[in-house]
């Protein structure tokens, strides 16, 4: 077990006000970590912490601004000297066919999925350097690792870049003495499709979607296998098993994924996108 391989770290994790982020929170806390909770919803992040009184403090961050992330990274290390950990987990999705996704939708997840987790890095990046250690966690998803999911247009563009960079900069990172992970989970029972925006899509596009995410695990198993996968250092941190196999299956027999895709996008212009 992690257990004591987070015992007095300093860790920040965004998007801790729901969810994965809020999970870790509490893991990360559970095992001895000093954990400073940041979500754009302070309200959400001060909950999370509520349960951690005394390991946790609950601080406001958009990670879409690049000054208030090195902002708050300077805050953490004056106040509690270093930085070990950073989750840059903050997330949105969005869905729907290429023809009917605005581009400010394409803008916003962009800002947030892919230059949130950039800006992350990049601050937290500078202090590990300067103290030749830290551990830099960055969320994708299996979405980040197959190629021609339809229908999920800017989520897996901009998984694919969290991922991408997350693997150049662990080599970089490396010989400097600071550490880099990306994470790529299936599906996690979260609040993700409460926020999400779905393009020209009928009401039970959104339900459709809910339900299937009620079907993944529990964003607590999900945090657990993160820490495990930070403790042991891995690359990249996917699950279920079941994702594991998908991938190489996609691999060896070529293009299984693009066929499925096939298949629901006529189900989705069949049954749940909006007539023109
Ligand atoms: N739930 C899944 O099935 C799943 C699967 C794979 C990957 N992921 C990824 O996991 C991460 C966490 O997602 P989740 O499922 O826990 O979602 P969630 O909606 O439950 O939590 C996301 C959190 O991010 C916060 N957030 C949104 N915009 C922000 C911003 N600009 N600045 C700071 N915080 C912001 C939200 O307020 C929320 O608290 C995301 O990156 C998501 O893409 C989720």
């Amino acid at each position: 077990m992690y257990q004591q391989y987070f015992e007095n770290k300093i860790a920040v994790v965004t998007g801790g006000g729901s969810g994965i982020g809020r999970a870790l929170c509490l893991q990360l806390a559970h095992a001895g970590a000093t954990v400073i909770c940041t979500d754009i919803n302070q309200e959400r992040a001060e909950e999370t912490t509520k349960s951690i009184l005394g390991k946790g403090e609950a601080w406001f961050l958009d990670v879409t601004d690049e000054a208030s992330i090195t902002a708050l990274i300077d805050k953490v290390v004056s106040k509690f000297g270093r930085l070990d950990l950073i989750f840059n987990n903050a997330g949105i999705a969005v869905s729907g066919e290429l023809r009917d996704i605005k581009l400010n939708d394409w803008k916003r997840l962009m800002d947030i999925n892919f230059y949130g987790v950039l800006y992350g890095s990049h601050a937290a990046y500078q202090v590990m350097l300067k103290q030749g250690s830290g551990h830099i966690i960055n969320t994708a998803s299996a979405a980040g690792l197959a190629s021609g999911l339809a229908l999920m247009a800017p989520y897996s563009v901009s998984k694919h870049a969290v991922v991408d960079y997350t693997h150049i900069l662990r080599i970089e990172a490396k010989a400097l003495g600071v550490k880099a992970s990306v994470v790529c989970p299936g599906f996690v029972d979260t609040a993700i499709g409460d926020s999400a925006v779905e393009a020209n899509a009928k009401p039970n596009w959104k339900n459709k979607a809910q339900n299937t995410l009620k079907r993944g695990l529990s964003a607590d198993k999900a945090a657990i296998k993160i820490l495990k996968g930070v403790e042991a250092n891995k690359e990249t941190i996917v699950f279920p098993r079941a994702i594991k196999i998908a991938m190489r299956i996609d691999r060896i027999l070529g293009g299984v994924v693009k066929k499925m895709m096939q298949k629901e996008l006529a189900d989705f212009r069949a049954n749940y996108r909006l007539p023109d």
